[in-house]
């Protein structure tokens, strides 16, 4: 089969042909039909998570994807040959990840989650959602926004931030976005109520204009720490300011005004089924920035296949 592996830690992740796995006990093996990257692929890559957790190589890589179950191992009862099912495929120890033709996974997966595609939804559309969907409810469920108060998305054209936009929103969130000039449409189409111009003022001036009292939350999915100070002004007392992308440094996390943390996704198969459930219920979809064959993938982890317009997800189809 074809795969996007490494043969150790610091490769240039490569399409390479490797033996179809097989399903040990408590596996199952998907047919996988469309993969999504994330910056967690390129950070598994390069070692930076080494200590996280076991890895066997040939190393293929992917989180999240979808696809239909093509055999069951030994115990596995949540799931059969057949079901359609999607979701983050983090097994521990790991070594089969979905950019390939064919996974093999944990059926309740140590690291990750998987679940039935809800009904109708395309295996494309299902493979953008796990990992950034459900860091971005995760997120906002820890910052605790009260309906009706005011969030601020920096970075709000990726993964993560086209997630957090539309689900703020459907909370009755009043949600203020940072997006470049160009995109400032696409962003409002998923529910923000104000747009920072990227460029056009500092972020600390314009929350001041736009939100006189205080925001009640920031959410960070960029992580550049030289904005967190006056950032961290405009939250209210005892208001909330979460990083996806480790933006707070030891001195911000020790404010005593308001709430601070550098997040790290928790609870994913709860996160995975409320995902399922937003979808649809048709409060939230996948903003799916570039499309692309499983061979353009290397390119794509490093950086390539740029869109012009939201960021959003890149996805690699099977066939
Ligand atoms: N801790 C966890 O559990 C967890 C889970 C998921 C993700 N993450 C982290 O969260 C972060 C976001 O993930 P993602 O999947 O949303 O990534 P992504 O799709 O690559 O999105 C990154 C966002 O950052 C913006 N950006 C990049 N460089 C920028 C700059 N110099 N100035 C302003 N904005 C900039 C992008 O804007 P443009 O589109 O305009 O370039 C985009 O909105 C990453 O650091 C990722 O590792 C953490």
């Amino acid at each position: 089969m074809r795969a996007i592996a490494i043969e150790r830690f610091g490769d240039t992740p490569k399409l390479t042909e490797l033996p179809v796995p097989e399903p040990g006990s408590g596996q199952i093996q998907v047919t996988i039909e469309a993969a999504a990257t994330n910056p967690l692929d390129a950070a598994i890559a390069s070692g930076s998570l080494a200590a996280l957790g076991e890895y066997r190589f040939p190393l293929t890589l992917g989180m999240d994807g979808a696809g239909v179950i093509t055999a069951v191992g030994d115990g596995v009862t949540q799931f059969r040959v057949g079901d359609r099912v999607f979701g983050q495929f983090w097994s521990q120890p790991l070594q089969f990840g979905t950019f390939a033709e064919v996974c093999v996974v944990q059926a309740a997966p140590a690291f990750g989650a998987l679940a039935a595609i809800p009904d109708g939804l395309p295996s494309h559309e299902a493979a953008a959602l796990p990992t950034a969907g459900m860091t971005a409810i995760g997120a906002i469920d820890h910052m605790e926004v009260p309906k009706g108060g005011t969030l601020l998305v920096i970075g709000a054209t990726g993964g993560v931030g086209t997630f957090a936009v539309q689900v703020a929103a459907a909370g009755g969130i009043r949600v203020i976005a940072t997006a470049s000039a160009q995109i400032t449409e696409q962003v409002r189409g998923l529910g923000a109520d104000e747009i920072v111009v990227r460029g056009a003022e500092p972020l600390d001036q314009a929350l001041r204009r736009l939100a006189p009292g205080g925001v009640d939350a920031v959410l960070d999915t960029v992580g550049d720490r030289s904005v967190m100070p006056g950032v961290a002004g405009a939250v209210r007392n005892s208001g909330m300011l979460l990083s996806t992308a480790f933006g707070l440094d030891e001195q911000r996390l020790a404010d005593q005004r308001i709430r601070t943390a550098n997040y790290r996704l928790d609870r994913k198969p709860e996160r995975l089924a409320e995902l399922a459930r937003l979808v649809t219920a048709g409060a939230v979809r996948p903003v799916i920035g570039t499309n692309l064959a499983l061979e353009e993938g290397p390119r794509a982890l490093a950086g390539g296949g740029k869109v012009t317009g939201l960021r959003g997800k890149t996805v690699l189809r099977m066939r």
